[in-house]
C-alpha cells in the first residue's frame, strides 16, 4: 500500500447542507467522498441518487467513492457513472452475475469495487480479481451508520491483503463501518488501503482533527 486513503463517508453528515459539508472534509484533508447509495430494499434505509451525486460533484474535486446498496443494479450503474462517480462499488449479493456487473463498471470508464458483507466470504471474489480495482470490507452490516465495528472482520481484511498481493496488482482495500481513531489501528495492522468514516468524522467538533486522529492510526 502507498499512502492512506482517508474517505469520509456523507451518510452522517447534515443532509441539508451536503454541498458546504463536501467542500467542509475537502478542505479538512480528505481524500475521497464516500457516498452510501440505500434504496430501502437491499438494505433497511434510504438515502439518496444519482441526482444528488450529480449536484455534489460540482462542489468537489475529490474522487466520489460510490457505494451501491441497491437491488437490481445493475439498471443504475451508468446513472452513477453519469453523474460523476469515479469508484462504483457493488455487493455480490445485489444482481444475479457480479461478473457482467463488473465488466459493466469498467466500461463505463470507472474504477469497479466489490463490497463485502459481514457473512459474505471472500471466495464471492475468488473468481473476479482481475476485474475488481477496489474491496470494500464491511464492518458493520450495511444500512445505517454509527453502529459497533464487527472484529471478526479482521481475519478476513487479513487474508484479502493476501489475496491482493498475489495479484501483484494495486487493487485497494477499503474498510467500512465503525471505523475510529480506536478500530483504525486493527484495520491497517490487518493490511487496510483506505479507511471510510462516517460518524467519526461527521460527529466530531473538528472535521480536521477527525482526519488527522484516523490517519495517525497508520503504523510507520
Ligand atoms: C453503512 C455505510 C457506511 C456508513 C459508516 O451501510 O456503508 O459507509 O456510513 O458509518 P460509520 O462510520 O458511522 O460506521
Ligand atoms: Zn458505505
Amino acid at each position: 500500500p502507498n499512502r492512506l486513503i482517508i474517505a469520509p463517508s456523507l451518510l452522517a453528515a447534515d443532509f441539508a447542507r451536503l454541498g458546504e459539508e463536501t467542500r467542509a472534509v475537502e478542505a479538512a484533508g480528505a481524500d475521497w467522498l464516500h457516498l452510501d447509495i440505500m434504496d430501502g430494499h437491499f438494505v433497511p434505509n434510504i438515502t439518496f441518487g444519482p441526482l444528488v451525486v450529480k449536484a455534489l460533484r460540482k462542489h468537489t474535486a475529490m474522487p466520489m467513492d460510490v457505494h451501491l446498496m441497491i437491488a437490481p443494479v445493475d439498471p443504475y450503474i451508468a446513472a452513477f457513472a453519469e453523474a460523476g462517480a469515479d469508484n462504483i462499488s457493488v455487493h455480490p449479493e445485489s444482481g444475479p452475475h457480479l461478473h457482467r456487473t463488473l465488466q459493466l463498471i469498467r466500461s463505463l470508464g470507472k474504477k469497479a469495487g466489490v463490497v463485502l458483507n459481514p457473512a459474505t466470504p471472500v471466495d464471492a471474489i475468488a473468481h473476479v480479481m482481475d476485474l475488481i480495482d477496489i474491496i470494500m470490507v464491511m464492518t458493520v452490516n450495511p444500512g445505517f451508520g454509527g453502529q459497533a465495528f464487527i472484529a471478526s472482520q479482521l481475519s478476513k481484511i487479513a487474508t484479502l491483503r493476501q489475496m491482493i498481493d498475489d495479484t501483484g496488482r494495486d487493487i485497494i482495500l477499503q474498510i467500512d463501518g465503525g471505523i475510529t481513531p480506536a478500530t483504525a489501528p486493527k484495520v491497517l495492522e490487518a493490511g487496510a488501503d483506505c479507511l471510510i468514516a462516517g460518524t467519526a468524522v461527521f460527529g466530531a467538533p473538528d472535521y480536521a482533527q477527525a482526519i488527522s486522529a484516523l490517519r495517525a492510526a497508520r503504523p510507520r
